[in-house]
């Protein structure tokens, strides 16, 4: 059935109870934006085939999902939800789609489960939508049913009228809908605004779906807590805190080692292998990768970077898009900036930051350094206190080590500068001139001994 079913998010409103000027899908859940949760729902049934309401920040919401580019449509007055599926319909309909799935897009929790259950339970409907039964109704939409359970309609809770609509079941909107576009299409010019809000809702074509015969279902997924909207700052927080549990939670499953688990946070894009051991306090974020019978240590925050197979990083490491080769060990305390590289058991420790570098195989810069924009070619030894001077205020400039170098203790290389393969650069020194393949540079001040008493000798 999902073959003739498109997907639509609505993802125009501001959010105003989130108290934020950043449009509230941007608002990140485990550094991610919300909205990218709602797309992961969907992809596993709806593949490409989902478009998205923008309106409030547009350009930045758009600007934040760049391979979707095509897929937006602008709601340039946010009017409700209502107006927002108004403004969509006509790029819905030309997807060629029997049916559309619309979805709120402050839903993150939503799970390829909780939509494919819409989907199989929605039966021949017209109109078919998710209800949940929360331990507080709150401000959802309330689900007003008649003789035999049938669904008459959803009240928003602001325009709820005991008197008129009876009393509150508990049953209330979820904000998922699954729409027939041949029958429900000549439903969306008869919503009005007429309500406390002012709004268009896309609440009322269930009302008005019933009062025109059509088939209206309300699938219940009872107390379903994923399927909560967010709309203020304490539900997003709620909803991290899920979110984390569930991915963490994921990963031991599939046996990934996480000591003290409930410290310990995972984006929903990171991958680990089976195998990995992970201890408290640790932190990955972005498109990172760790392979297996890696290591990492308290008190590590890691994003966008890779980890081969019996890596180990040790404690207080700070890890941004660098690849991490296998049997290396970095830290404790070290920091991998973009585009720092490590062969095979190479390693870096404390204090030491690489930016723009590679590290040879088996080569070490265990103490002390900034490597930028070098190259240290295979068994090299770093001395501590090596400094690569990359930089002369304009521009930035490559440092070349050959394999098997040695570089003392407290050297400055000025780049751009090669030191060839198996030389050797004694302590304190300042290399400003390329050194041949196995020679030795001393380039400092002549020690000079003083005599203290400044007796005649
Ligand atoms: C909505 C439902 C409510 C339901 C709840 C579930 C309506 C009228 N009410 O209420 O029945 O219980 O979701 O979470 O739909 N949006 C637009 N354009 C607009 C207005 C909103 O794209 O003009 C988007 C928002 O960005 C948001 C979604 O629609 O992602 C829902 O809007 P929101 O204002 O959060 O609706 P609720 O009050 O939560
Ligand atoms: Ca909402």
């Amino acid at each position: 059935m999902s073959n003739t079913i498109s997907a639509l998010i609505l993802a125009a409103g501001k959010g105003t109870r989130m108290i934020s000027s950043r449009p509230k899908v941007l608002q990140t859940i485990l550094g991610e934006p919300m909205l990218l949760y709602v797309y992961r729902a969907l992809e596993p049934l709806f593949g490409r085939n989902i478009n998205t309401v923008v309106g409030f920040g547009a350009e930045q919401v758009e600007a934040a999902f760049p391979d979707r580019a095509g897929t937006f449509v602008l709601q340039e007055e946010q009017l409700g939800t209502g107006h927002a599926l108004q403004v969509a319909w006509d790029k819905i309909v030309a997807g060629g789609a029997e049916y559309c799935m619309v979805i709120n897009g402050d839903t993150p929790l939503v799970t390829a489960e909780a939509v494919e259950k819409l989907t199989s339970r929605a039966g021949k409907a017209d109109l078919a939508f998710m209800s949940i039964n929360p331990p507080d109704p709150g401000a959802f939409g309330r689900v007003v049913r008649g003789d035999g359970q049938h669904v008459r309609a959803i009240v928003e809770a602001k325009d709820y009228d005991l008197a008129v609509h009876g009393p509150v079941t508990g049953e209330v909107n979820a904000g998922i809908y699954l729409l027939r576009l041949s029958t429900v299409g000549p439903l969306l010019d008869g919503l009005r605004a007429e309500n406390k809000s002012g709004e268009y809702y896309i609440t009322d074509l269930v009302g008005l779906a019933v009062e025109n015969g059509l088939k209206v279902e309300g699938v219940s997924s009872g107390a379903d807590v994923n399927l909560m909207g967010i709309n203020n700052p304490s539900e997003l927080i709620a909803a991290e805190q899920t979110l984390r549990k569930r991915i963490v939670e994921g990963f031991i499953d599939q046996g990934v080692m996480i000591h003290n688990p409930d410290t310990v946070i995972i984006g929903p894009r990171v991958s680990i292998e089976p195998g990995v051991e992970v201890f408290g306090h640790v932190e990955i974020y972005g498109e990172s990768s760790i392979k297996s019978e890696a290591a990492l240590n308290s008190y590590t925050y890691i994003i966008d970077a890779v980890f081969d197979s019996k890596c180990v990083v040790r404690q207080f490491c700070h890890i941004e898009g660098a690849h991490v080769g296998p049997e290396c060990v970095v830290g404790p305390y070290a920091r991998l900036r973009q585009g720092a590289v490590l062969k095979r058991g190479s390693r870096v420790g404390n204090f030491v930051e690489m930016k723009k570098s590679e590290l040879g195989e088996g080569a070490k810069a265990n103490h002390l350094t900034y490597l930028g924009d070098a190259e240290v070619g295979a068994g090299s030894n770093i001395g501590a206190g090596t400094i690569t001077c990359n930089y002369d205020g304009r521009n930035k400039f490559k440092t070349t080590i050959g394999e098997g170098a040695f570089i003392g203790s407290n050297t400055a290389l000025v780049a751009p500068v090669t030191v060839g393969k198996d030389a050797l650069v004694a302590a304190g020194s300042t290399i400003t001139k390329n050194i041949p393949d196995e020679w030795t540079a001393i380039a400092r001040g002549k020690q000079s001994n003083l005599d203290r008493k400044m007796k005649k000798s």
